[in-house]
């Protein structure tokens, strides 16, 4: 049981009993925490264990470590109070590391592309407090190893740590989402908590950015190293908070990450200020006059992604999508059109992009006609055809249809291989990549739903005993690209596909003793080794990243299945789709009000769906094909906008779809004649 839910009578009013299943949620409720357990212990440590409390006393005499275990991945500043020193000088030094593989008393995990990182040691001259500067906090750990050295003997009475993520929120509310789901699947509710969490580790002081102190002067040479230095003292963005890629490294803005981070941030706290200073932060350092945008934010050195420079644009479509807030993509609108004109310009005439360098996701081969570029670049056109409408800026229009119709149809004639069933990387290999694939369909680039299903099929094939392998990238799975895999289910109507990949890898990223049953990787290897193909150093990979959150969103957007088609939600769909699922629930809130819808199945066949969309909107429920003849009643809760029957004349029937549907209350029932 969360404490939250037993301390006062005014928290339980402000949010625990406004947020459904609370329990669930993985954010402290303080900001100061402690140890929940040892971890294991070395040399002479007494009363170790005495430090999971506020006021312990453990001795550490002589050489002598103890690992303590937070239970879960955090992040933020430590600081050790002092009961008794033996003499004037003694030392403590504190080590750090996300998963149980790195725990030491020489060395954090790391930060760097080789080596480990420093240990941070505290001179204790006196008893007293002793903390760490700010730029010393760490970004993401579960273990913190507490290391006495030479002789002597130290009394430490507590080793806490200030919780630093999501600054800008209150200290004794950092479980108030606004978004919640809940089915009858323990571990697919853990995952959506744990993508919603991920993603506030991931936001952080925009004054503490990694200040990337040795980016291409640590290499393998130093990989022995256990003293390497990390600096978390750069300004990454305005403001006060930033949404980043990762929560012990990069602790940068990269857009690319942000196209899955985003939606799992909508469906659960709804923070659209750290996803527009962290937007506002790649716009700042565009090139004004070629259009181009970075790779990454600041001090990431200036480089072309063809990729993530189009996902910077998508964080603007998808924040009107999300927000409803006209105004935010206004303000960037005409760097926009000069950054697609800038992606346009390398469209050659066989109406693909020629892709020319190659920095993406980290994958290998990004170049020429890629399908995952060109996937992206025909995503992002329609998306701003949609924004200029919105914005009566309709003068492109026109020319950007024509351009995206071209880009589609040549890349089903160029890439499309109809025997394997799946799109090659460009025109002079074989290898059919998951990006691509998994973009070509949540792009809408495929022709017909036969190569969805298709592409659907021919992905799920090639798992591995540890989730959906990325052959693009060696033998790396991607939680990132495995992301938009799963949309790529969803969309091909495979509800058991993308359940049955969410319960293989992000149970495998949960449950492994490895990781931090509390949030998601970077990524790892297809025999399930935590190395990451494109990393030398295994202790450098992000066990908090946003990009390996895709399964919060999709199992709101497609199992709950409360879907925003424009404008915040100004139109909707609800759609729910439960798989071998018995009830699905979930709700959110955008700029303009609140969605939810609670689906649940009866034995006999029947089913009812609750739900909720704000006034003044309207929209499509999508009701789930019935196994029997029946009758499906829609009515309106309030009694204002009457009630619709719709007979359902035989089993497998459907889905039958309703248009038009007045935002409201809901009730959507089906009972079996
Ligand atoms: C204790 O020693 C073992 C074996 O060398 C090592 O694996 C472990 O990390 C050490 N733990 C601490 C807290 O020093
Ligand atoms: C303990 O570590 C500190 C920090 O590295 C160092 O200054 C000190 O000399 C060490 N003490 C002994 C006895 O090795
Ligand atoms: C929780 O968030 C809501 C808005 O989503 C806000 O109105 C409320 O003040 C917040 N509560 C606390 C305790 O921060
Ligand atoms: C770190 O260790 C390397 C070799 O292990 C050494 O060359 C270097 O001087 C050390 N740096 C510091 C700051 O101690
Ligand atoms: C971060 O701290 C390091 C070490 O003190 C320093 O070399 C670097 O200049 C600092 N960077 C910034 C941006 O303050
Ligand atoms: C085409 O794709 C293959 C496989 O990914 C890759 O090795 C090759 O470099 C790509 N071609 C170009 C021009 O990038
Ligand atoms: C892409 O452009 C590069 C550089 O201009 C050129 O060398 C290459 O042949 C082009 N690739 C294709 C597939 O046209
Ligand atoms: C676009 O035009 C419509 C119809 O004239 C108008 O209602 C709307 O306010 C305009 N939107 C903007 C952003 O100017
Ligand atoms: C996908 O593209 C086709 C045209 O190629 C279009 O008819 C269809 O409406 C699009 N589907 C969606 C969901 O946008
Ligand atoms: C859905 O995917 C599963 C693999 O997870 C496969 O066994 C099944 O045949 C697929 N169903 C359809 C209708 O393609
Ligand atoms: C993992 O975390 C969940 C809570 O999210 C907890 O119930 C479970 O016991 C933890 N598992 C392990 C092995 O610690
Ligand atoms: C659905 O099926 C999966 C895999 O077969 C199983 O692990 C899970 O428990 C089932 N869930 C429910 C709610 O029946």
């Amino acid at each position: 049981m969360k404490p939250f839910l037993t301390v006062s009578a005014l928290n339980l009013f402000s949010f625990a009993s406004a947020v459904p299943y609370a329990e669930y949620i993985l954010a402290p409720d303080s900001r100061t925490l402690f140890p929940v357990s040892v971890h294991n212990s070395n040399g002479s440590v007494s009363n170790a264990e005495t430090l999971t409390s506020p006021s312990g006393s453990a001795v550490f005499e002589d050489d002598a470590a103890t690992a303590y275990d937070f239970g879960k991945n955090i992040a933020g500043v430590v600081s050790l109070n002092i009961g008794s020193v033996s003499d004037s000088n003694q030392y403590i030094g504190v080590t750090f590391s996300e998963s149980s593989l790195w725990v030491s008393n020489k060395s954090s995990d790391a930060t760097a592309d080789a080596g480990k990182d420093e240990t941070l040691w505290f001179h204790l001259t006196a008893p007293g407090k002793y903390s760490a500067p700010r730029d010393k906090e760490r970004g993401g750990f579960r273990y913190m190893t507490l290391v006495h050295n030479g002789t002597g003997k130290v009394e430490i009475t507590s080793a806490e740590v200030h919780f630093t993520p999501m600054p800008h929120w209150k200290d004794d509310a950092l479980g108030n989402y606004t978004g919640y789901f809940h089915c009858d699947d323990e571990l697919l509710n853990r995952v959506w908590y744990a993508g919603a969490y991920t993603n506030q580790m991931c936001t952080i002081d925009p004054q503490h950015g990694n200040a990337l102190v040795h980016l291409g002067t640590i290499n393998s040479s130093v990989s022995d190293a256990t003293n390497v230095t990390w600096y978390y003292n750069y300004t990454i963005t305005n403001g006060s908070s930033a949404l980043t890629d990762g929560a012990k490294r990069d602790r940068l803005v990269w857009a690319g990450d942000m196209a899955i981070a985003v939606p799992g941030v909508v469906a659960s706290t709804n923070d659209v200020i750290s996803i527009e200073n962290s937007l506002n932060s790649l716009f700042a350092v565009q090139n004004r006059s070629t259009g181009q945008l970075p790779y990454a934010g600041r001090p990431f050195p200036s480089t072309l992604s063809f990729t993530y420079h189009l996902y910077t644009l998508i964080g603007v479509t998808d924040h009107y999508l999300y927000t409803g807030n006209l105004d935010y993509a206004a303000s960037h609108w005409s760097e926009w059109k000069l950054a697609l004109n800038f992606s346009l310009g390398f469209i050659d005439d066989t109406g693909l992009m020629n892709v020319t360098s190659p920095p993406d996701w980290l994958r290998f081969g990004m170049g020429g006609h890629n399908i995952e570029a060109n996937s992206i670049l025909y995503y992002t056109i329609n998306q701003g055809i949609a924004l200029a409408e919105a914005l009566n800026d309709t003068e492109p229009v026109a020319s950007w249809q024509a351009t995206a119709e071209k880009i589609k149809s040549a890349a089903n004639e160029l890439l499309w291989n109809d025997s394997a069933g799946m799109y090659i990387d460009n025109e002079t290999t074989t290898l059919m990549p998951q990006d691509g694939n998994s973009w070509a369909v949540v792009s809408n680039l495929t022709l017909n739903s036969s190569q969805i299903e298709s592409i659907s099929t021919k992905l799920a094939d090639r798992w591995t005993p540890y989730g959906a392998p990325a052959p693009e990238a060696a033998d790396a799975i991607s939680p990132f690209i495995s992301g938009f895999e799963l949309q790529t289910h969803f969309l091909a109507e495979n509800v058991t596909a993308a359940l049955g990949l969410m319960r293989l890898q992000w149970g495998f990223m949960l449950d492994d003793p490895r990781m931090t049953n509390s949030t998601f990787i970077e990524g790892y290897s297809t025999t399930g080794e935590l190395h990451y193909a494109p990393y030398l150093n295994d202790a450098r990979i992000s066990h908090a990243h946003g990009w390996a959150t895709g399964p919060t969103s999709s199992l709101t957007f497609y199992v709950a299945g409360i879907q925003l088609l424009s404008a915040g939600g100004k139109a909707w769909r609800i759609a729910p789709s439960l798989g071998n699922l018995t009830v699905a629930d979930a709700g959110f809130s955008t700029g303009i009000g609140f969605f939810s819808a609670k689906t649940q199945m009866a034995s006999n066949g029947g089913f009812q769906i609750d739900f909720e969309t704000p006034e003044g909107t309207s929209g499509e429920v999508k009701i789930p094909r019935a196994s029997c003849a029946g009758n499906i009643v829609l009515e309106e809760c309030n009694g204002n906008h009457g009630t619709l029957e719709i007979e359902v004349t035989h089993a497998n029937a459907g889905p039958i779809s309703v248009a038009d549907v007045p935002g409201g209350k809901w009730k959507v029932t089906f009972d079996c004649v």
